[in-house]
């Protein structure tokens, strides 16, 4: 059956990097054989560009139908002082809302070609493989009530709400172990159980889920350790799940270590297994239109997308082979060149397909 993809190139950097990653769709299709189809829409700020909002009805129809949405990054500048609402980020919110898109997966992966870009010591890091589970349509980034009033007093007030219902945490939870099924088997659900009673409830949810799953070895550490953890001996994790907001700060932290926040993908999963993919960077505006972005962590993005919406290992694994052999070449963009000579988007992007069509 053809599979369907909805490509949204968004803002700053992501058309750039989205170009690459359609050159190495076409390859795949017209070289290995695979059956896809996809359609391009505006997303984010170019969304508001083209339809006044950032995630116009025409892109979440097309986004609805496909087995699978390739975004690059959303966000810039120019959109900042937009009403909240019709900013970027409120389309992804809106995007990851809609399609009930829970559970986020991010991993952080040192590659032993980029060894020494990390900012910690090479034996910290060196062979650092976490993922990092994320709760992506709930907790505090959608609860209610949410907002700014005034007090009796005439004092304004800004509040937002923490709040999990015991099916969010145990479908995350689920998820969570299956990953760790599919790895060590170590998971640690990191929480704030000592303040607050969301992450009571989140803990006894974790911990009788895991009754389900007695070859994965559980364990549980707060938020403000876990952060710290992170940065003194990261390679004691495996997976790691946690809240939506949590996993916001800590993934950023541990894409970080890898030194190559340019080289790592994500994906936002849904119960059916449609998913959105991109890059963990964001839109880098400051480089945006002249060529130099790191196309990787879209091109492994892609490779997360067939792996987990597409249901195709082989290209999965074509396309992380391809990369890989293309670092070993020694090609690098400035991001990752370490003082060293770079190459542009599009070489790199080039050198990922040559290869890739030999494989
Ligand atoms: C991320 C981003 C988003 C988030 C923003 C852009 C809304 O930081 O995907 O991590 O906070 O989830
Ligand atoms: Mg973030």
């Amino acid at each position: 059956m053809t599979k369907k993809i909805a490509i949204l190139p968004g803002d700053g950097i992501g058309p750039e990097i989205i170009h690459e990653s359609l050159k190495v769709l076409s390859c795949l299709r017209d070289t290995h054989g695979v059956s896809l189809t996809w359609e391009v829409a505006p997303f984010g700020g170019a969304g508001y560009d083209a339809a006044k909002t950032p995630l116009p009805p025409d892109t979440l129809a097309l986004c609805e139908q496909a087995d699978a949405i390739l975004l690059g990054a959303v966000g810039g500048p120019q959109y900042d002082t937009l009403p909240r609402e019709l900013r970027p980020e409120r389309g992804l919110l809106g995007l990851r809302a809609s399609l009930d898109l829970f559970s986020n997966l991010r991993p952080a992966i040192l590659f032993p070609q980029l060894a020494s870009a990390s900012s910690l010591k090479p034996d910290l890091v060196s062979g650092l493989d976490i993922m990092i589970v994320r709760e992506l349509t709930g907790g505090i980034y959608f609860g209610q009530p949410r907002g700014i009033d005034q007090t009796d007093s005439g004092e304004r007030r800004g509040y937002n709400t923490l709040v999990y219902t015991e099916s969010e945490i145990q479908r995350i939870a689920i998820s969570a172990f299956e990953t760790a099924m599919r790895r060590q088997r170590r998971l640690c659900s990191v929480d704030k159980a000592n303040v607050l009673e969301v992450s009571e409830l989140w803990r006894e949810i974790f911990v009788d889920t895991g009754k389900q799953y007695p070859d994965v070895e559980l364990s549980h550490m707060y938020v403000d350790n876990a952060s710290m953890q992170l940065v003194r001996a990261p390679k004691q994790f495996d997976v790691i799940a946690t809240t939506n907001m949590f996993g916001d700060i800590l993934s950023d932290t541990a894409a970080m270590l890898t030194g190559s926040i340019g080289m790592l993908p994500s994906a936002s999963l849904n119960a059916t297994g449609q998913g959105l993919y991109e890059p963990i960077h964001g839109s880098a505006p400051d480089i945006a239109g002249q060529g130099i972005a790191n196309p990787l962590a879209t091109l492994l993005s892609v490779a997360m997308m067939f792996r987990h919406s597409l249901d195709d290992n082989e290209s999965a694994e074509r396309i992380e082979t391809a990369v890989s052999r293309v670092l070993d070449g020694g090609l690098r963009t400035a991001d990752i060149a370490e003082g060293g000579a770079s190459v542009s988007t599009q070489t790199m992007g080039d050198a990922v397909v040559r290869e890739l069509a030999q494989l």
